[in-house]
């Protein structure tokens, strides 16, 4: 830099920082329910790579068994990962509102949570498949060779997001992008806990364990920050939210319970064949809720989060699939998705 450049030769302080900047100065502590999840997330961190892989033995399960279970934590993967780079854009949004201190840390946490969930994938598809992606494997079963079809489709539906996701995020308060999120927590919070329960490996017992604790963390952030915002909240977020809901409805169906074809671009044996894939890793002892369980499951958690909304005066979206009337939502495309996991 030139010298003449230089402010500091002819001013005692500095110019005003422009506004928003990315990081604030101060660590304000105001929303002591953020502190206390803040701190239950330093002593509930785990490392996947610590889980009891030992006590894994894949030669013991067949092929197709192999297949049909990497292809479930294939259709997870495909939410999981993402979600780092979903919660790190959040993240960022944090220091440029100049969020409270605890609010900057719990966005941290959970984009290190997800990197973790993601991690998990990783390993156990890696070890399944005995191959580093699910997408250039080589599948050995006639079964295998449907469900990677099904996972070539999810992964291309997944990717048409992200484009409108970065456009999302400086457009919306962080109030709106919440509740999209909520959405994800609380449906998540709730499989994974069914899924440790019913599975027979103790690795995956630990990490669907594991998953579960950190996504009722995720679930308690979403909720502390509504109830500081919502109360505050203006009537077009509100319009905004009622259509999220609905969106991350088609969106978090594909793992949750079936992706609706309408909203999702798979080609027509894709239920079929992931219907199949279920089974035999169900009787693997791989815990997949059945299609009522999910269904139950996924009912459960939009009535859990419409309780929240009614709260705060929020239409809820008609979710016909599973029962619920409420407002009918029809116009809604990937690029529309702030929902993640
Ligand atoms: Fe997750
Ligand atoms: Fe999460």
């Amino acid at each position: 830099m030139a010298n003449k450049d230089k402010l500091a030769g002819s001013m005692e302080f500095p110019p005003e920082t422009q506004q928003p900047n990315v990081y604030p100065l101060s660590w304000v502590s105001k929303t002591k329910k953020m502190e206390e999840i803040y701190s239950a997330s330093q002593r509930e961190w785990w490392d996947p790579e610590k889980l009891p892989w030992d006590t894994l033995d894949v030669d013991s399960y067949s092929w197709e068994e192999r297949e049909a279970i990497a292809y479930w934590w294939t259709i997870l993967s495909v939410f999981d990962a993402s979600a780092p780079p979903v919660f790190a854009a959040a993240m960022i949004k944090t220091y440029e509102l100049h969020e409270e201190d605890a609010v900057r840390r719990c966005f941290f946490s959970v984009t290190r949570d997800e990197q973790n969930h993601e991690h998990l994938c990783g390993l156990a598809i890696t070890k399944f498949l005995g191959h580093t992606d699910p997408l250039t494997y080589e599948p050995k079963t006639e079964l295998g060779k449907k469900l990677q079809k099904n996972a070539k489709w999810l992964y291309y539906n997944g990717g048409r997001y992200w484009e409108g996701y970065k456009k999302a995020v400086p457009k919306y308060s962080l109030a709106v992008l919440f509740s999209s999120f909520l959405m994800g927590e609380i449906a998540a919070a709730t499989i994974f806990h069914q899924m440790a329960a019913g599975c027979t490996e103790p690795v995956f017992k630990e990490g669907f364990a594991s998953i579960g604790r950190d996504e009722g963390r995720h679930m308690a952030i979403c909720m502390s920050l509504m109830e500081r915002d919502y109360p505050h909240l203006e009537l077009d977020d509100k319009a905004t939210i009622t259509k999220q809901i609905r969106a991350g409805y088609l969106f978090l169906s594909a793992v949750l319970f079936e992706p609706p074809v309408e909203f999702w671009d798979i080609p027509e044996d894709f239920i079929a064949n992931q219907r199949e894939g279920e089974e035999v890793a169900r009787k693997a002892g791989f815990h997949i809720p059945t299609y009522e369980a999910k269904k139950e499951n996924w009912k459960n958690a939009m009535l859990n989060l419409k309780g929240v909304l009614d709260k705060y005066d929020i239409p809820f979206p008609a979710i016909p699939e599973v029962g619920i009337s409420g407002e009918e939502i029809t116009d809604i495309d990937m690029e529309d998705i702030i929902p993640v996991f």
